[in-house]
């Protein structure tokens, strides 16, 4: 049952834990100093004023943070998550109590997750803001019409949604242009190292409270997100392994003093397994039955895809609920492994996400490059169908602003310097 409020409808799973939602989204602007700076910039001027944003992405306290700011700076907003299992049912309570169009509640089903995203349509968005592509591709799949109509312009959050809407880009598919958030510096070497590697290791543990140190750990991938955990298991004093397709990468995760095996080498090994590729069946039923008898299976890629539980499934006799968010699956042999999260993203769906202070980052890039495409529309500048990188300057500030935020000074090239640098004349 949808329910409506003030400015819009929503479905949530229980508006009794809005004042819950409020303190934890308080909490998280305390620790988002960019995006609470442009907040308190733009919320006079109203530039957003007359644009409606559609967004599919993680229902947290860091972006309740930033639907706020898109409403104070005079925007529309409707929302939905973009993982079953990740929305804090809090977070999405306050918000609703707030009188913003939200739908989003977490253990929803598949089917529920497209109505969700087929209600934030309902306002008729002119921007819209993906984790995962869902939202562009509902447009693109069943209401091509919008793109014509209404839609001036998106951003994309993550990688795997940015690699698709490349592709579709290269195919000439994408009807609207679109800014990849994620390829920005200070997110994607920030929120996939730093964000994924805490919040990842930190779902695990609250899964499953084991002790790690000691633990073979293999990590499935080495792009940023798989060296971010990588990196942070290691600091806990696991013995880490890295699987990988790409051989430069292979090669940085040996030189990084990870061990890299195949994963049909590493299952026999493994205590803990992390998908982080962006790829599907990076485990599947051959490599559940190498398993060791207790192995822990966990994903925080963007897709439940990368471990195959259709294959556990039709190998295993039994499944039990062990704890919150970790299921035992018996195998026919006898053996047992553990899956956590489904094999969904495990940081979303066991902990919290990342923390407020990287995603402060990833929001402030979100809130500039919404702006952005809004400034186009209004100074009537026709952008193509493609993907738009995130300028430079972009990233420089959003860096500067985070570095005096935190206290942080830094040295400033004289001119001398300067000339130095391009002066092709100089040698030794
Ligand atoms: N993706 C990863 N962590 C997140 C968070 N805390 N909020 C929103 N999206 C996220």
């Amino acid at each position: 049952m949808t329910m409506d409020n003030k400015q819009g409808h929503y479905k949530v799973k229980n508006l009794k834990l809005a004042a819950e939602g409020k303190k934890l989204i308080a909490w998280a602007e305390s620790r988002m100093p960019v995006l609470m700076a442009l907040r308190e910039k733009y919320k006079r001027t109203k530039p957003l004023k007359g644009y409606r944003i559609a967004g599919c992405l993680h229902v947290t306290k860091e972006t309740a943070v930033l639907v706020r700011a898109f409403i104070d700076a005079g925007a529309q907003v409707s929302w939905s998550g973009c993982n079953p299992l990740s929305t804090n049912d809090a977070v999405s309570a306050s918000l609703a109590a707030d009188g913003i169009s939200i739908f989003a509640w977490h253990g929803m089903s598949v089917k529920e997750f497209y109505w969700c995203i087929e209600e934030t349509l309902k306002i008729k968005p002119n921007l819209t803001l993906d984790d995962g592509a869902d939202l562009i591709f509902t447009i693109h799949n069943k209401h091509p019409e919008f793109a014509q109509k209404y839609v001036i312009g998106g951003t994309e959050e993550t990688t795997t949604g940015v690699h698709r809407l490349r592709a579709m880009a290269a195919d000439g598919a994408l009807k609207y242009p679109v800014i990849a958030v994620n390829d920005a510096e200070t997110k994607w070497d920030f929120d996939n190292v730093y964000g994924t590697g805490q919040s990842t290791l930190d779902g695990i543990l609250r899964a499953t409270s084991i002790l790690l140190a000691g633990k073979n750990v293999v990590v499935a991938g080495y792009g940023h997100c798989g060296r971010g955990v990588a990196m942070r298991a290691k600091g806990l004093g696991a013995n880490v392994i890295v699987t990988e397709i790409k051989a430069t990468t292979a090669l940085k995760a040996t030189l990084d003093g990870m061990r890299v095996l195949t994963m049909d080498e590493a299952a026999k090994v493994g205590d803990v397994f992390i998908t982080a590729t962006g790829v599907k069946d990076i485990i599947v039923a051959r490599h559940f039955k190498k398993m060791k008898h207790g192995a822990i299976v966990c994903n925080t890629g963007h897709y439940d895809c990368e471990v195959n539980l259709v294959d556990l499934q039709a190998i295993s006799k039994e499944v039990k609920d062990v704890r919150a968010n970790n299921e035992e699956y018996v195998m026919k042999d006898g053996k047992s492994v553990f899956v956590l999260a489904k094999g969904r993203l495990v940081n979303l769906a066991a902990a919290e996400g990342h923390p407020s202070e990287v995603m402060d980052m990833s929001f402030a890039n979100q809130f500039m490059s919404q702006l952005r495409l809004a400034n186009a529309h209004k100074e009537g500048k026709k952008l193509e169908n493609k993907v738009y990188d995130i300028p430079d300057e972009q990233d420089q500030e959003i860096a500067g602003v985070k570095l005096a935020t935190m206290g942080i000074k830094i040295d400033k090239l004289t001119s001398a310097q300067s000339k130095y640098m391009d002066d092709y004349s100089a040698g030794t």
